[in-house]
């Protein structure tokens, strides 16, 4: 399943996904075959060949592929929901371009496979709330939500046109302990445990009661490896594959904090992220990922935040 002789390119390698798919796909082929690659420097994947690399750059990325030969890109270089709104010409360009230089690579067969996350904010408003299903009302409302919409389109029409690989999971907001959030609506789930241990208090920036599907990061990076490893005739979906992930509002997790911190204490003041929030679905209908490629996920509430307190304290 594993070929050793595959060369694997992670595209934005030092940020919150980036860095922890780095660390798992080097215990399976191995660290100098894993490039991490990203406009500055990671000091954390130390053991892995660096290139600085903009993602806009379609002669640098092109050179990078040929001179490490290049087969597999995990493209995880975007601006997600928040910043998205505060720069949004900026969030298309980098979202719709750098997808196009990497679907283009595997046209022209230079590169054999393409991952390509997509996200829960390709809903919208008008999208069923609850259970959402794989295919239904999209109308995204963030810039960073259209992008991911156009982006899944476009996957799939390099699929069917040219035969291009491309894979690609609907993530709900991750929560991890060994990297950082940046940007995004769903960063809340992230930051309340470090300020639980810090601070013993949070202020959070949804409202109580705002409910949205999120996802252990050893999940979420188990189904990347895994969707990238089943057979080709596995993935009959070469838009985005929805995941479930485990719901719950800003209320429950503060709860369960609660049982390992008494004193813990949680404040709510929403700002624009609100809106976003608003927007997505409560929970996610992932019976698809299931039947086609086997998906199961491990995670509930009670040992995410267990594992986050564990391994944060
Ligand atoms: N976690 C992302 C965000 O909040 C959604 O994909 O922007």
């Amino acid at each position: 399943m594993y070929n050793k002789e595959d060369k694997i390119l992670i595209i934005g390698a030092g940020g919150q996904i980036g860095i922890e798919l780095a660390q798992e796909l080097s215990l399976l082929y191995g660290s100098s075959n894993v490039i991490a690659a990203d406009v500055k420097p990671i000091p954390v994947l130390s053991n892995n060949p660096f290139e600085k690399l903009d993602v806009l750059d379609k002669d640098a990325l092109l050179n990078v592929v040929k001179k490490h030969g290049v087969s597999h890109v995990y493209l995880l270089a975007a601006l997600l929901s928040a910043t998205g709104e505060q720069n949004p010409m900026f969030a298309w360009k980098l979202n719709m371009e750098g997808l196009f230089n990497v679907l283009e690579l595997a046209k022209e067969k230079h590169i054999t496979k393409v991952y390509w996350p997509s996200s829960i904010a390709v809903f919208g408003p008008t999208t069923p709330k609850v259970n959402t299903p794989q295919y239904t009302v999209m109308e995204p409302s963030t810039i960073y939500g259209i992008s991911k919409q156009a982006g899944e389109r476009w996957c799939e029409w390099y699929h069917n046109k040219f035969g291009v690989d491309v894979r690609s999971l609907r993530y709900p907001g991750l929560i991890g302990w060994k990297s950082a959030p940046g940007g995004g609506t769903t960063d809340y789930a992230v930051h309340i445990f470090h300020e639980a241990l810090k601070n013993k208090s949070y202020e959070c920036f949804l409202s109580e009661n705002t409910a949205l599907p999120m996802m252990h990061m050893e999940d979420a990076i188990r189904a990347t490896i895994e969707i990238m490893h089943v057979p080709a005739e596995n993935v009959k979906i070469r838009g985005s594959y929805n995941l479930a992930g485990i719901s719950f509002t800003p209320k429950e997790i503060a709860e369960e904090i609660k049982k390992h911190i008494p004193e813990f204490n949680i404040t709510y003041k929403p700002d624009f992220r609100q809106q976003i929030a608003d927007s997505w679905p409560q929970s996610i209908d992932e019976s698809y990922a299931q039947k086609d490629w086997g998906w199961k996920q491990n995670y509930n509430l009670i040992t995410l935040v267990d594992n986050m307190l564990q391994n944060l304290a």
